[in-house]
């Protein structure tokens, strides 16, 4: 199941899932678009069940959800994919921001939802698209929604290095023989949401930035290690493990990790409990 995949880097992923053979859900929110990439994920080879869903409407992500639920008796992989830098401030119906909704509210809904499913395969995957530029930022719960002086990409940022702590700590809880959470990065990528967000940035370094398919190598390969080899609790890129710091302005100790994942699960856990 991957979420973002009706373009850019998650589009990408579908068809090469879709070339392994896999079942590929593919979520989306432009029904257009999702059916492209359903035709994309059969041709390729594989077999494709579009669903479509607004995953920062909390209420959509539930029903989401409930729909995978009737419809399959295990997932082997979830991909949480689907995020975006958003440069307006904007609130979601439950009331939360947006960035924060999609890349860590959502995913969170989805995956204590879909927990059954994922226990019902032979130990699998919830993979996280994180982002190089979390590098910047250090996690604070309380600076995530930004409720003043908003900016995209610190937004954005912050709620990517959140995806860290969130992994490691949903790791940490899982017992041995367990599913497995791991983050990847891709690179910098030249797709429609970099173009959108960093049009300078994309046009400045567009020739220097790799191609979607070149983005989702590492993502691609967590999919299809077999189950049981741990990728779990690590962040990737090209293949390797990649360190959760850059800056020592943003490092913890591994204790005030495992405190910011207990701290940051209770509120997740709190705020999707509202959610039908
Ligand atoms: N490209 C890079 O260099 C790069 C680098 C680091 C991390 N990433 C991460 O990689 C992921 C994919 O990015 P991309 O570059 O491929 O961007 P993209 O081309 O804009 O694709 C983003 C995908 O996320 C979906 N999405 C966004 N908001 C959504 C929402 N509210 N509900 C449902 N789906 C939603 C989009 O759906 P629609 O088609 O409906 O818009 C689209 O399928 C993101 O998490 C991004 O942060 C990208």
């Amino acid at each position: 199941m991957l979420t973002g995949a009706t373009s850019g880097l998650g589009r990408a992923s579908a068809r090469f899932l879709g070339a392994l053979g896999m079942t590929v859900v593919a979520v989306g929110r432009d029904p257009r678009r999702l059916e492209e990439v359903a035709r994309e994920i059969e041709i390729a080879g594989g077999t494709a069940y579009p669903e479509a869903c607004d995953l920062a409407d909390l209420d959509q992500t539930a029903d989401l959800a409930e729909r995978i639920t009737r419809r399959l008796d295990h997932i082997d992989v979830l991909v949480h994919n689907a995020g975006a830098l958003l440069g307006e401030r904007t609130e979601t119906p439950q009331g939360h921001e947006t960035t924060v909704a999609v890349h860590l509210l959502s995913p969170h809904l989805l995956t204590v939802r879909l927990r059954p499913l994922l226990k019902a395969a032979d130990q699998a995957k919830v993979i996280t698209m994180t982002s190089g530029g979390m590098y910047t930022e250090r996690f604070a719960l309380d600076r995530l929604e930004m409720t003043d002086d908003y900016r995209g990409s610190v937004a954005y940022a912050r709620a990517k290095r959140a995806q860290v702590v969130w992994t490691v700590a949903l790791q940490a809880r899982e017992p041995a023989e367990g599913l497995d959470f791991s983050l990847v990065h891709p690179g910098w990528a030249k797709t429609p949401g970099v173009a959108d967000s960093l049009p300078t940035f994309s046009r400045a370094l567009g020739p220097l930035l790799r191609t979607p398919a070149e983005g989702v190598d590492t993502l691609v390969w967590l999919c299809s290690l077999d189950p049981g080899i741990p990728a779990g609790g690590r962040l990737w890129l090209d293949r390797r493990p990649r360190p959760f710091y850059r800056l020592s302005s943003t490092r913890v100790s591994d204790e005030r990790l495992a405190e910011q994942g207990t701290e940051l699960l209770a509120w997740l856990d709190q705020a999707i409990e509202a959610t039908k």
